[in-house]
């Protein structure tokens, strides 16, 4: 008896709405050159040939070059968006393996930093792209500027770059904890770049877990580590990202290995983005004031 009122209760899984919307990953650093640029666009590569419908925005204005990396020629930019001129669907490029890309502007900067508008117009005009993606990657400056708090707090997951360096390792700890005080975020990623092994990288990633869980209650999951890799530079010159020119070298490997470790670990295809997402705009719609940090 109770069975069957139980079962009468359940709402057959095709009755209930799930809406299609992407998991948007930002990939910060807070250091500049330690590889958030090559991790965006090979990360990207890497989504798409898992079958993962892929956008990536490069929000770093003024000094973009994820098109370079990607090997494309934008006509227009984000630059164009913010000024009203386009709308972001008017400047969506397509590069390799279908992947699609919403270039910035490099050399010239006609918007340095966000208004409260154009955060929100921002926001409005990629969440328009929704249903035609899975996922999102979100390019950032070096920094932890207030467009570096904007690209991150408008993420469901904040994946940090760093290197065995001293300088990127302190920068990497000041920057989750920057960007934990003033987006009330409470779990980052991290992804050891340019190391020698295993080992090395999982030591780093030690050290900064257990900073930030004792001083800063900050959650830090471990995605990975992407080796040191001559490679790594050759692609960069010869501008195809590594994993299309060189897909057995190490770092190729190590970061296939990272998109798995995404996808398992984290919230791809679930809802925990949409909630956040959403969750966000409806405040910063209330009180604007929350998306500028002030
Ligand atoms: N795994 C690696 N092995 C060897 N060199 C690497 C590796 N990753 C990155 N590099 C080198 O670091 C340089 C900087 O990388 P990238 O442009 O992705 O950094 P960034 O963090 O985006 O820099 P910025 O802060 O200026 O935006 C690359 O041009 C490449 O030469
Ligand atoms: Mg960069």
């Amino acid at each position: 008896m109770r069975n069957a009122q139980k079962e009468k209760n359940i709402v057959p899984s095709n009755l209930i709405y799930q809406p299609k919307i992407p998991t948007v990953l930002a990939v910060s650093g807070g250091k500049g050159g330690v590889g958030k640029t090559l991790t965006t666009a090979n990360l990207g590569l890497c989504m798409a040939r898992m079958g993962m419908r892929t956008l990536l925005i490069d929000g770093d204005f003024g000094l973009a070059n994820l098109d370079v990396v990607l090997n494309l020629r934008p006509q227009f930019t984000l630059d164009d968006v913010l000024c009203g001129e386009r709308h972001l669907k008017d400047i969506i490029m397509t590069g390799a393996e279908g992947i699609r890309v919403i270039p910035s502007s490099s050399g010239v900067m006609k918007v340095p930093e966000l208004d409260k508008l154009q955060k929100l117009m921002l926001l409005d005009q990629i969440e328009s792209l929704d249903e035609e993606f899975d996922v999102v990657i979100i390019d950032t400056p070096a920094g932890v500027s207030k467009n570096v708090q904007y690209w991150t707090s408008s993420s469901s997951e904040v994946i940090m770059v760093v290197t065995p360096e001293p300088t990127s390792l302190a920068d990497c700890y000041a920057s989750i904890k920057i960007l934990s005080q003033m987006t009330a975020e409470k779990t980052f990623k991290l992804i050891v770049n340019m190391v020698r092994n295993d080992i090395e990288a999982k030591k780093i990633y030690e050290k900064i877990s257990s900073l930030s869980d004792e001083y800063l209650q900050v959650r830090v999951d471990y995605l990975g580590y992407i080796p040191f890799d001559e490679s790594v530079r050759n692609s960069v010159r010869e501008r195809v990202p590594y994993v299309q020119k060189y897909p057995f070298s190490s770092a190729s490997q190590g970061l296939r290995d990272i998109s798995r470790q995404i996808v398992t670990q984290g919230t791809v295809g679930q809802l925990k983005g949409t909630m956040q997402f959403f969750w966000r705009k409806m405040v910063s719609a209330h009180t604007p004031d929350i998306l500028s940090y002030k």
